[in-house]
Parts: C-alpha cells; sequence; structure tokens
C-alpha cells in the first residue's frame, strides 16, 4: 500500500486549524516545498542544515511516503513548517510471520510552537489514517522513552549498544566457517545487505523491512549528509559455494595517541547464516591495529557473547527500540504463531478508542490463533501499551505484572500467556528510522 495516497485526516486538521496552523501533504515532487520541509525535519533533531543533493535523495528514494508538514502561516520565512511528520507502510517480522506497519518517522515540532498539542494531533492522525486503512500495527523508534506511550505505544524490541574489548575477548567458537571473505564496494555491499536481509528478518521478530532511504544511508551510498560514507569499508563473506551470506559495513574510529588502539565502529552487520556470523564477528575482534569494537545497536542477545572466552570483554547497554502501537487486535494477534495452546480472555484499556473492548485469543495445537470480541469477564486486563509490549514475546507478561502494568484476575493467566507468547528469537530492530 503506497501511503502518500491516503488523505490527511480532517480531525487532526481541524484541532490544528483551531489553534491558527495548517497541516498539509508535501508533494515530494514540488523541490522547494519538500526541501522546506527537509529543513524543517533536520533543525527538529539539531542536525546540520540538509544540503539540495541530500533532499534530492529524500525525493528519489522515498517512494510511498506520506510527509505531512503543519505551516504557520503567520511567521516570516512560512514556507518552513512548523512540524513534519512522515510515514509508510513496512513489512514487521513477528514470531513465525509477518504484517504490514505504519512506520512513523520525523516527528518534530519546532521549539518555537513546541506544547500547544501539535504532536498529539499529528500522532493521533496518523493512527486514525493508518487504522482506517487497515493497518493493524504503528510503530516507530524513540527519541525519549516518554513521549509515546500516552498514544498507546509500548516499548516491544531492545537493542543493545555493544562495546567489546577486542584484546580481551578471545575467539573460541567452534564453528569454522567454509567460505571466504572480502572486500566489497559499498554499493555491492548496499545489494547484498538487502538480500541477506530479506532471507534473515523474517527469523527476527520485531525487525522491519528497510525502505531504500535507509539502506542507501546505512551503507554509505547515499543520504551522505556528514560525508561518513567516504570512511565506511564493507566486507562480505560468501559461503563454499560462493553465494553472500553475510555482510558488515563499519569504519575505523582513529586513537591518535596510540595507533593499537583503534575503534571499529559497526554500521550495520546482517547475517543469514550462523558461519556467516560468526566469520564477520572474528574479523572484527582480530582487526590489527584495534582494540575496541562497537555496535550501537546491536541484538541485545548477540550471540557472539558465547563465541569469545571472556564474556566480561563486553559491555553491553541495553535499550528500549522499537515501540509498536496495535491498533487492530485481531489482525495483529493472529499474524504471529504461538510457542503453546491458549484459550484466555483479556481486557484491553485504550482511551483513543481503536483496541478497547474484551478480546478471546484461542490458540490451537498448531500454533495458530484466532482472535475475536467478547462480552465474557477477563482472564487478564492491561491498557494498549502493555498489550504492545508483550506482542512479539520480548517482554515477559509476568514482569509486566509485578509492575502492575497487567492485572491478572485469574490464577494462572499470566503464566498462561507467557508460555504462549513467548519467542524463539529474541526480537530486535537491527536500525534507527
Ligand atoms: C517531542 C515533540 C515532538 C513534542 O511536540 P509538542 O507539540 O510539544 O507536543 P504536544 O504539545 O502535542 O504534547 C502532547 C503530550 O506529550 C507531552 N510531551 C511532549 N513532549 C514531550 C517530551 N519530550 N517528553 C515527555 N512528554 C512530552 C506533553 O506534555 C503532552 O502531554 P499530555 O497531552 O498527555 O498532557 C517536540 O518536543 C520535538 O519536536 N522534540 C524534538 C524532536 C523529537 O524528539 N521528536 C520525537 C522523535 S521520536
Amino acid at each position: 500500500m503506497d501511503a502518500h495516497e491516503l488523505a490527511l485526516d480532517p480531525a487532526s486538521t481541524q484541532a490544528l486549524a483551531a489553534r491558527d496552523l495548517r497541516l498539509g501533504l508535501v508533494d515530494s515532487a514540488d523541490r522547494d516545498q519538500l526541501a522546506a520541509w527537509h529543513e524543517a525535519d533536520s533543525r527538529g533533531f539539531h542536525d546540520r542544515r540538509p544540503e539540495q543533493q541530500s533532499t534530492d535523495e529524500l525525493r528519489e528514494h522515498s517512494a510511498g511516503r506520506r510527509i505531512t508538514g503543519v505551516w504557520d502561516d503567520a511567521i516570516p520565512e512560512s514556507e518552513v513548517p512548523v512540524a513534519t511528520v512522515s510515514s509508510w507502510v513496512a513489512g514487521l517480522s513477528v514470531p513465525g510471520g509477518s504484517l504490514d506497519a505504519w512506520a512513523i518517522s520525523s516527528v518534530t515540532v519546532a521549539p518555537t510552537h513546541r506544547r500547544r498539542g501539535v504532536a498529539r494531533a499529528l500522532l493521533e492522525g496518523e493512527l486514525r489514517t493508518a487504522a482506517a486503512a487497515g493497518v493493524p500495527v504503528a510503530a516507530l523508534t524513540v527519541s525519549e522513552a516518554t513521549i509515546y506511550s500516552r498514544y498507546g505505544f509500548g516499548a516491544a524490541t531492545w537493542a543493545a549498544d555493544f562495546t567489546l574489548d577486542t584484546r580481551r575477548a578471545g575467539w573460541v567458537s567452534t564453528i569454522e566457517p567454509s567460505g571466504r571473505l572480502a572486500f566489497v564496494s559499498l554499493q555491492t555491499a548496499e545489494q547484498t545487505c538487502r538480500d541477506v536481509f530479506t532471507r534473515a528478518w523474517a527469523a527476527t521478530p520485531g525487525d522491519m523491512v528497510i525502505d531504500d532511504l535507509h539502506w542507501g544511508s546505512l551503507t554509505g551510498v547515499y543520504g551522505d549528509r556528514d560525508k561518513r560514507s567516504a570512511s565506511l569499508r564493507a566486507v562480505r563473506y560468501d559461503d563454499a559455494d560462493g553465494i553472500p551470506q553475510g555482510v558488515v559495513v563499519y569504519r575505523l574510529k582513529e586513537n591518535h595517541a596510540d595507533f593499537t588502539k583503534h575503534t571499529v565502529e559497526v554500521e550495520y552487520l546482517r547475517a543469514a547464516t550462523d558461519e556467516a556470523y560468526a566469520a564477520l564477528w572474528r574479523y572484527l575482534i582480530e582487526l590489527d591495529l584495534v582494540s575496541t569494537l562497537h555496535h550501537g545497536v546491536a541484538s541485545p542477545d548477540e550471540a557472539v557473547l558465547w563465541m569469545i572466552r571472556d564474556l566480561r570483554a563486553a559491555t553491553v547497554t541495553p535499550y528500549d527500540h522499537h515501540w509498536l502501537r496495535i491498533l487492530d487486535v485481531p489482525t495483529a494477534l493472529q499474524a504471529r504463531r504461538y510457542a503453546a495452546p491458549l484459550d484466555i480472555t483479556f481486557r484491553i484499556d485504550d482511551p483513543l478508542g481503536f483496541t478497547d473492548g474484551t478480546f478471546r485469543l484461542l490458540v490451537g495445537t498448531d500454533g495458530s490463533g484466532r482472535v475475536e470480541r467478547t462480552d465474557a469477564s477477563p482472564d487478564l486486563s492491561m491498557a494498549a501499551p502493555a498489550l504492545a509490549s508483550l506482542y512479539l514475546g520480548g517482554v515477559r507478561t509476568a514482569t509486566l505484572a509485578r509492575a502492575g502494568r497487567v492485572v491478572e484476575l485469574v490464577p494462572g493467566a499470566v503464566a498462561r500467556w507467557d508460555a504462549a507468547f513467548a519467542s524463539a528469537q529474541t526480537p530486535w530492530l537491527s536500525y534507527w528510522y
């Protein structure tokens, strides 16, 4: 589905008009309009002013993206919007399946117009537009963990800031890769990343299909706002049959005081096989002149920790990463598979109305689920953000129950839910968007 074809939300348009603000869609074919929007988006995140080349790349590589702005016609230079948001539809991997998600990005409100309800109007409008278009889940990555639960989002995957003392780590894995490593150009790396991602993402709940713009930026092919691609290197792993099975894009950060203590900064690493994964990590850990490896968006559960001798060579700092918002409970819950049979009735409290009510989830022995609304009394009750956090199996219901975010109304319901919702793979989103 092309999100950019969908009309503006009337309620948000009215709410903003009541504040003398104008909600509108940006025609990305209009170079000046897109440049002004891009300026506002960058300013909102305290980024440098975008160059024309960067705006041209945004236009060329963001087909299907719905680009929205809010304008205040009373201010000088009013062509630059005072708020921005963009959205598109992308596949989201869930345990045993996938579904369409409404990806939301570029949420900014100019500091001159903050705390007047502009973000609320934009976010609620995004959710209503997505729901009306039949998209069952909305998703975003966040600058602050305090902003989005009021709209029903919950943290569903974690990522990790991963630092490794490579001299101390000690490679002890028994995996013996039979393929080979080779440097490739960033253009080739981009293509390999896409191929490998296509094969690997379905096994990683919470990961979302990466659009052209983000691939270009991750691999340094375009979106080169800070000229960082000049320092990027890419190494590919091909298996014994010559099939590319993994790639890492990285750069070296020099330590000028000691040239034997550079840092290797992982920009993107993806492998479709365990051999490729082991070969790429070993390559990074054993690089000459490097003493530190840093990966800012590692999985919170990297297998590499079990491939080294000294676990304490690694410092792993998890952080909430992919935030989800369930918009359609039956469609979302029926899109995933479950680890155990289940018959459970649960109440969702959703002040925005999308999922408010009581539902029954019935999981058969084949792991597939069926969901319907019911008037029966619930076994569990929770608010919309808790359902989003539990959806991928990355958060334990027992933990949310201990925190008071899930209320167990029938003894044993929490344990039954946990057994069914458990995910075989740790959920993870491999990039920021
Ligand atoms: C975060 C941001 C978009 C909020 O915009 P805003 O128009 O000031 O927000 P609103 O006035 O609509 O506020 C809506 C609600 O969110 C709350 N809120 C707004 N910003 C918040 C923040 N940074 N942290 C916690 N709560 C926040 C408000 O208090 C208000 O709460 P309430 O309606 O429940 O009483 C804006 O401050 C901004 O652009 N920040 C910098 C860029 C950024 O971080 N964007 C988010 C990217 S994920």
